[in-house]
């Protein structure tokens, strides 16, 4: 029997493969760049919707989808990974001014900088950290959701029963929370709130999944499908207490499956540190991904002496042996 060297079970993923894109429309598309591209220092995908009718902001390997129309706002906040609290606080102040109309705002804290959208969806940024984020050094890592009492433990269920993804939950002083896996280093947040909540408006996130017929199928049976979008996606938006069929809390979820010609698009992400007056040739680029490993191979350098040693390998092993 072979010794237990991994864990296993830490790589796996679930049914949601990865969390691309959030969102939101807004009514003003300059006031937007001035916010999401030299505030935060995010990067207008070049590609696709280049006009002033919708923008397309890449953060590492997710999106903002931001069309033109009346606000939408997430209910909670969204956490953001991005390296250099002070340049990040520099660029914020810079854009104070255009914004002062706004809701735009901006704090420190400890371990993050919390900074509110012309139209109030907030973000909490953090510096990289590899245990809490994994290896990124620019991604949305999480979305946390604020959800009524009593909800967040139906809502892990919902994810896990109908769309086969990992769940688990959480519990301190911040309330009790349920935590959605949403591929590699990203997830959903539920976390249970006193305070009023205000009416869905509409907002909607995007996630990728591998088996996309079987909650397909269960969603159905629940009468919970809302658009049936075209060959690779459908919408979903209540998520609902299986046991009562309760709706519990709603998003708008375009669910996708991995065959869609999108999944797995590389995205361009600048170097928001660039400027024409202090420029580094070669370094437009931002790398938003820290070093990975995949540590050491496990592989036993005596043949002889693996748990299970592969047939030739011994047996070449052992003729070594004899004609030493
Ligand atoms: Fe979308």
């Amino acid at each position: 029997m072979a010794e237990a060297q991994f864990d296993r079970a830490a790589e796996d993923l679930g049914n949601f493969t990865a969390l691309e894109h959030l969102n939101v429309e807004i009514p003003n598309q300059g006031l937007a760049s001035d916010f999401y591209l030299v505030g935060m220092g995010f990067t207008r995908d070049p590609f696709l919707f280049p006009g002033t009718n919708n923008m397309w902001v890449n953060i590492g390997k997710s999106q903002i989808h931001m069309p033109t129309g009346d606000a939408l706002v997430f209910r909670g906040h969204i956490g953001i990974v991005t390296p250099d609290r002070e340049e990040l606080l520099n660029r914020l102040q810079g854009v104070k001014k255009n914004l002062a109309d706004t809701k735009f705002g901006f704090k420190e804290y400890n371990d993050h900088v919390f900074a509110t959208c012309p139209w109030g969806n907030e973000f909490r940024i953090y510096e990289p950290d590899v245990e809490r984020f994994g290896n990124i050094n620019l991604g949305l890592p999480y979305v946390e959701f604020t959800v009524p009492p009593k909800t967040a433990k139906k809502i892990a269920k919902f994810y896990r029963k109908i769309m086969g993804a990992k769940t688990c939950m959480e519990k301190n002083g911040h309330g009790k929370a349920a935590h959605v896996k949403c591929g590699l280093n990203q997830e959903l947040i539920f976390r249970e709130t006193d305070r009023p909540l205000p009416e869905f408006d509409g907002h909607h996130l995007q996630v990728y999944v591998e088996d996309f017929g079987g909650p397909h199928e269960r969603l159905q049976k629940l009468d919970l499908i809302t658009e049936e979008s075209d060959r690779c996606q459908y919408r979903f938006e209540d998520i609902v207490d299986l046991d009562t069929g309760k709706t519990l809390f709603q998003i708008e979820h375009e669910i996708r499956s991995m065959t869609h010609p999108l999944f797995n698009r590389p995205l361009v992400n600048r170097n928001p540190a660039q400027t024409n007056r202090n420029y580094i040739l070669g370094g437009d680029n931002w790398v938003y991904n820290l070093p990975d490993t995949v540590g050491p191979s496990g592989r036993a350098m005596d043949p002889l002496k693996a748990p299970k040693a592969p047939t030739i390998a011994k047996r070449r092993a052992l003729r070594a042996q004899a004609t030493a």
